[in-house]
């Protein structure tokens, strides 16, 4: 988590031919059409798609309008070929102006309000991503308003912050959509759980949305969540439309499959330039994705890996 936001590793990262495969495990492409090519390719495997333009934390106002220019051309392409029955998008507040400090917070909120309107003309939705645990506050804020306008704005929810069980009740109506996560952020011990307790909260989340008239929207890769939520729609018998899984592009894709022939799933795919603190994260999360970036990355810096085997500038 450190290293995302290392601008040494970044520069070391973003020129490495070595990395190259890893990041395009996770990263649809750079382009608009990279993103259409995947988002077309799992529409026609009976998945859905919700697209992430990657970028975040910007640092200026055009900047951010940028990002919404960028959200709304490529909704334009999704209306324009008949994809917004599957394909939404996914959007970071930070990434149309959220922690520009002053004036951020309406940036943003003016930012969201164009894309939703973007989206309702291109025939899909959108859902806001959750960030660092200082935005949350402002990030449900900006949902609040922005849905009073569309109600069908989905917002995701962190299990790992002690609040999240609270944020999920008070979103716990009917058709709101939901996307419960584990948290791929870091949060002190005050405002966060860790190991096992974020599991233990994943689940009681899932049982107050699960319960409730909301669309909850189950994001994670781990089987004993997914088990979970099996559990839960059984008891609660939730019919197949009031409900989605969704698994990140590259992660678990036999898993996706699987899951799509009795419910229906939802991979997020990112794509665009700005993909380095996206792509950390992922490392973050699988400490063997961890282990070769780190030995691609020192072979970009020190020459070739040895042949021997032993580790490369001490680095392993
Ligand atoms: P866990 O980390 O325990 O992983 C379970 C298993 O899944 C692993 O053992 C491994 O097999 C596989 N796996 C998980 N991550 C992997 C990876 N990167 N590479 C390879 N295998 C992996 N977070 C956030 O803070 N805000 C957000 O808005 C979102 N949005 C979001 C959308 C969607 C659709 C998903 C699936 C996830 C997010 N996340 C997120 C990320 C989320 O918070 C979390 O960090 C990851 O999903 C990993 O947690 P799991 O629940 O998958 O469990």
């Amino acid at each position: 988590m450190a290293g995302a936001r290392s601008a040494r590793m970044r520069h070391v990262a973003e020129r490495s031919r070595l990395v190259r495969p890893l990041v395009d495990r996770f990263i649809a492409g750079a382009l608009e059409r990279d993103a259409v090519a995947t988002a077309r390719r799992l529409t026609d495997e009976d998945l859905l798609v919700t697209l992430d333009y990657l970028g975040e934390d910007v640092m200026s106002a055009d900047q951010a309008r940028a990002t919404v220019a960028a959200y709304r051309s490529i909704l334009k392409i999704v209306g324009a070929n008949g994809l917004g029955a599957n394909v939404e998008v996914s959007l970071k507040l930070s990434a149309v102006g959220q922690s520009l400090g002053t004036g951020g917070e309406q940036l943003a909120l003016d930012g969201a309000l164009a894309i939703c309107a973007a989206a309702a003309e291109a025939g899909t939705t959108v859902t806001l991503d959750a960030e660092d645990y200082t935005t949350i506050s402002s990030t449900l804020k900006i949902h609040s308003r922005a849905h009073a306008e569309f109600p069908w704005l989905g917002i995701a929810i962190q299990a790992y912050l002690k609040r999240a069980e609270a944020d999920c009740q008070e979103l716990a109506r009917a058709g709101c959509r939901v996307r419960l996560c584990k948290g791929a952020y870091v949060a002190p011990e005050s405002a966060s759980y860790k190991g096992g307790a974020v599991s233990d909260s994943y689940r009681r989340c899932l049982a107050t949305l699960l319960s409730s008239n909301a669309y909850p929207m189950i994001a994670t890769h781990d089987p004993a969540m997914i088990d979970a939520a099996k559990s839960l729609i059984a008891q609660f018998q939730r019919s197949r439309d009031s409900y989605e899984f969704q698994l990140l592009y590259g992660v678990r894709p036999e898993e996706q499959r699987a899951l799509s022939a009795e419910n229906r799933v939802r991979v997020y795919v990112p794509y665009g330039d700005e993909w380095y603190p996206y792509f950390m994260r992922r490392l973050a999360e699988r400490p063997a994705n961890l282990r070769f970036f780190v030995r691609a990355a020192a072979s970009a810096v020190t020459g070739p890996m040895r042949r021997s085997g032993t580790s490369v500038g001490g680095v392993e």
